[in-house]
């Protein structure tokens, strides 16, 4: 069977929902505050993993937002923080992934995920999604105490079902997540949703779509 393995948040799972929540809180500065957080909590799962120092991503979702929250000079009660910690669980299914999913599985392919979310803050995304029915298996790097770029998390897709990295078609639309699994050796899909450019880190992808549905073209 054909693997093909979805990245989760900003891939299959909309984070836009989230600026409801950061609105509350901050007002007209949400958008800086939205991606000073999200780009806070990359950084603190790629030191961490550098570091031999893991964390769940929930922890270091909250610890992130602690962060930014003092960066901005802002105080929320512990009731307003939890809320906007669970929106990354409250994230919706893009549009394009349930119909992209289904018509992949018709096809033969085998979809799973493999995030950098832990077990219990990734099953409550995608059971909130509703694409849980869709997918074959929603794979955490918890087992490994290590996140996306290291080799060592791409790894666990081989180690769960064998073949070899060429094998397995990967998606995402994080520019480091698709650098990181080009150097893996998976044949890399890269959603460009937010119209970005590519890392500079000369390991480009087999191609770069725009959405799912334009990936479903190319694969079916
Ligand atoms: C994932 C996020 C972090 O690994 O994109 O699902």
């Amino acid at each position: 069977m054909r693997r093909i393995v979805f990245d989760a948040y900003g891939t299959l799972l909309d984070l836009t929902a989230i600026m409801a929540r950061v609105r509350a809180v901050t007002e007209d500065r949400g958008e800086e505050f939205l991606a000073l957080w999200r780009q806070k909590q990359l950084e603190y799962a790629f030191l961490r993993t550098i570091m031999g120092r893991y964390a769940p991503f929930r922890q270091i979702t909250q610890d992130a937002l602690d962060y930014v929250l003092e960066r901005f000079g802002l105080r929320v009660n512990p009731s307003e923080r939890e809320r906007l910690v669970n929106g990354w669980t409250a994230a919706e299914a893009f549009p394009d992934a349930g119909p992209a999913l289904k018509a992949l599985r018709s096809a033969g392919w085998s979809p799973l995920i493999l995030s950098n979310g832990d077990p219990m803050m990734l099953q409550a995304s995608v059971a909130h999604s509703g694409l849980l029915p869709l997918l074959d298996d929603v794979l955490s790097i918890e087992d490994v105490h290590r996140f996306k770029p290291d080799p060592r998390a791409y790894q666990i897709v081989l180690d769960r079902y064998g073949g070899t990295a060429d094998q397995v078609t990967f998606v995402s639309s994080n520019g480091w997540d698709v650098a990181g699994a080009v150097a893996f050796g998976f044949t890399v899909f890269w959603i460009n949703r937010t119209h970005t450019v590519l890392e500079h880190l000369n390991l480009p992808p087999t191609a770069q779509l725009t959405s799912l549905t334009e990936l479903t073209r190319q694969l079916l």
